[in-house]
């Protein structure tokens, strides 16, 4: 209809007097610029909701549940704080004991409190992080790739045995010749959900420190070696690994006997 209105003002405009003529196609290019710009800001909501597709686990076989994690340990907060290194040799061939992984997982993520409450801290309650762990030498658990689950402090298999690629991805030596690897990732979608929608990326790699530093100071209080590094091939990792697709890659944190260092440190 304003179309309508604007091609008989522009047709009939000589016939027109001035004063109806300018404010019908000032109005006109308002209504319509006002339109376009609605169109734009709808299509990129729409065009980012639609991106944003959420994928979730595939698990393989039944939920493990975890031994329940010592809260006693023999090295007090300050002496791990003090010793804490960041340790690149493990014993060759030493498997680390369910015991032992299960107490790592818990001081990365492990939910310590009935509200949601975990071992690290999260910006609005919004804990965006998730644990994965690729299992090759432990104790009681079959070699493979595993989902860590806070609420239930147990594992979820997402890969049966450890990828061929593993190595080809981990890069670095004490990646490849740990026992054990815990992968850190995150959902930023989750943080922003918590912030009504703004974008607080930070957020969620300040917390993957958090994680990073709790795996350092368990790994110190048990007698094992752990360094976090942040030099691996995230794509293929997150390919090998199945992460979903919304989740981005922090650290890779190996874990081990501890042996005599003999490269040089990173
Ligand atoms: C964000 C971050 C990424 C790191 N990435 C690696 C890495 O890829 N490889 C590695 O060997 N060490 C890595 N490190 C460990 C540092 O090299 C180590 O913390 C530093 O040399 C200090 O030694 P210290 O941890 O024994 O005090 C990383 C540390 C941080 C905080």
């Amino acid at each position: 209809m304003l179309l309508c209105l604007l091609y008989m003002t522009i047709k009939k405009g000589k016939k027109l007097q001035p004063s109806v003529k300018f404010p019908v196609i000032l109005l006109s290019i308002f209504v319509l610029g006002f339109a376009a710009g609605q169109y734009i800001v709808l299509a990129n909501i729409f065009s980012k909701t639609s991106k944003q597709k959420t994928e979730t686990r595939q698990y393989i076989g039944e939920e493990i549940t975890l031994p329940a994690p010592n809260l006693f340990g023999s090295t007090s907060v300050e002496e791990a704080m003090q010793n804490r290194r960041s340790r690149r040799a493990y014993v060759e061939n030493e498997a680390l004991t369910i015991e032992q992984v299960s107490q790592i997982l818990w001081s990365l993520q492990g939910q310590t409190a009935d509200w949601g409450g975990r071992t690290v801290p999260s910006a609005k309650n919004a804990y965006p992080l998730n644990v994965t762990l690729v299992a090759k030498n432990v104790t009681d658990l079959a070699p493979g790739v595993y989902h860590y689950i806070p609420e239930n402090n147990s594992l979820k298999k997402v890969v049966e045995d450890v990828p061929a690629n593993f190595d080809e991805a981990a890069i670095q030596a004490q990646n490849k010749s740990a026992p054990v690897s815990f992968i850190i990732s995150g959902d930023y979608s989750l943080m922003a959900k918590a912030f009504d929608g703004e974008s607080r990326d930070e957020n969620v790699v300040l917390e993957a420190g958090h994680a990073g530093q709790n795996a350092y100071l368990q790994a110190e209080s048990l007698g094992l070696g752990t360094v976090v590094s942040g030099g691996f091939n995230q794509d293929l990792m997150k390919e090998i690994l199945k992460i979903p697709s919304q989740e981005d890659l922090f650290y890779l944190i190996p874990v081990g006997i501890p042996a005599v260092e003999t490269g040089a440190s990173h």
